[in-house]
């Protein structure tokens, strides 16, 4: 698999970088964390390996590789086809919106849409308008890696945040991030299975959850498959987790707050489990169905609508 080293060898950052991307093709890895096409993750993988910015392409596109630079390439392109491991894994770092995260195997990549709400300013708008001036107490459950805690601390200043997961290794990622942003006096880690284990009073909480269905987690390509399952599977049709926050939330929101929800691609599946909640569906740049709101009072509605109707 290695790249030969002939005198045809890429000696510039960027044909090394459309050799290395060629690679990827004819191995046909799988992309969707960090990156959607092989270009984009040669560049990424090719950049760091050379220690340069990983913003500065047109910059470094002409810069002289050396052949034990191109080597030292080689073999990390090599083990990203021979492991299926996602690029974030094997250079330990993941950017979202612009800020840097540690990253390892003990929590899923984050790429979450939730993150474009609260760091794009036109986009987070939408988001802005729901919330009351009073929001002094910000919940990211699900907290993974804890990026969505770290942004949404870095979005409201004057906030508190309480940043909740399940797992224990990835709270242990969440601490290092956490503690590398210089947030550790505004955002609180808490081991909590689901809302169980919290009992403060949110004006906003943040969600991205578990939530793939049964018949997708059993085709998923073999990058996810390097991640926690805890962060991927929602049961039958991908709702377990959500089915159970909805009905809990209630009790942990002010009465004006509002629940950000990702599910991803599973709109149907969410339409289907909650016919009836009213649910508004806010834009990122992965379109109007991935990320989507709802108040408290219509948490609430939902929630004696379906009790009348058993
Ligand atoms: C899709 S990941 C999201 C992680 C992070 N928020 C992000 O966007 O990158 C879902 C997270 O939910 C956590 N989780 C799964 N079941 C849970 C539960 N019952 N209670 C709390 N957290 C849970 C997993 O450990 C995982 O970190």
């Amino acid at each position: 698999m290695t790249m030969p080293m002939t005198t045809d060898a890429p000696n510039t950052v960027l044909a090394l970088i459309d050799a290395m991307a060629e690679q990827l093709t004819q191995a046909g890895v799988g992309f969707g964390h960090g990156t959607t096409n092989a270009f984009d993750e040669a560049a990424w993988l090719v950049l760091w390996k050379l220690g340069l910015p990983l913003d500065a392409l047109d910059a470094q596109a002409a810069a002289p590789v050396t052949p034990a630079q191109q080597a030292e390439v080689a073999a990390l392109i090599d083990t990203r086809i021979a492991t299926r491991k996602p690029a974030a894994y094997l250079t330990g770092e993941a950017w979202l919106q612009g800020v840097p995260f540690y990253v390892d195997e003990r929590a899923i990549v984050p790429r979450s849409f939730i993150a474009e709400l609260l760091a794009d300013p036109d986009l987070g708008e939408a988001l802005d308008s729901w919330l009351s001036e009073d929001t002094d107490r910000v919940l990211d459950l699900c907290t993974g890696n804890g990026s969505l805690a770290v942004l949404a601390a870095m979005a409201y200043p004057q906030v508190r945040v309480d940043a909740a997961d399940l797992s224990t290794d990835a709270l242990e990622v969440a601490r290092i991030n956490v503690q590398r942003h210089g947030l550790s006096d505004r955002i609180t880690l808490v081991e909590s299975d689901g809302l169980a284990a919290l009992d403060g009073s949110y004006g906003l909480i943040l969600c991205n959850p578990p939530y793939v269905n049964a018949a997708s987690m059993a085709v998923l390509p073999a990058e996810y498959l390097a991640e926690p399952e805890l962060a991927l599977a929602g049961g039958e049709d991908g709702m377990d987790f959500v089915r159970q926050l909805l009905r809990d939330a209630p009790a942990r929101m002010l009465p004006q707050a509002v629940l950000v929800l990702e599910i991803g691609n599973e709109r149907a599946y969410f339409e289907a489990a909650f016919p009836t909640l009213e649910a508004v569906w806010l834009e990122t740049s992965a379109g109007e169905d991935q990320v989507l709101l709802v108040t408290r009072e219509a948490l609430l509605a939902w929630r004696q609508e379906t009790e009348e109707a058993v």
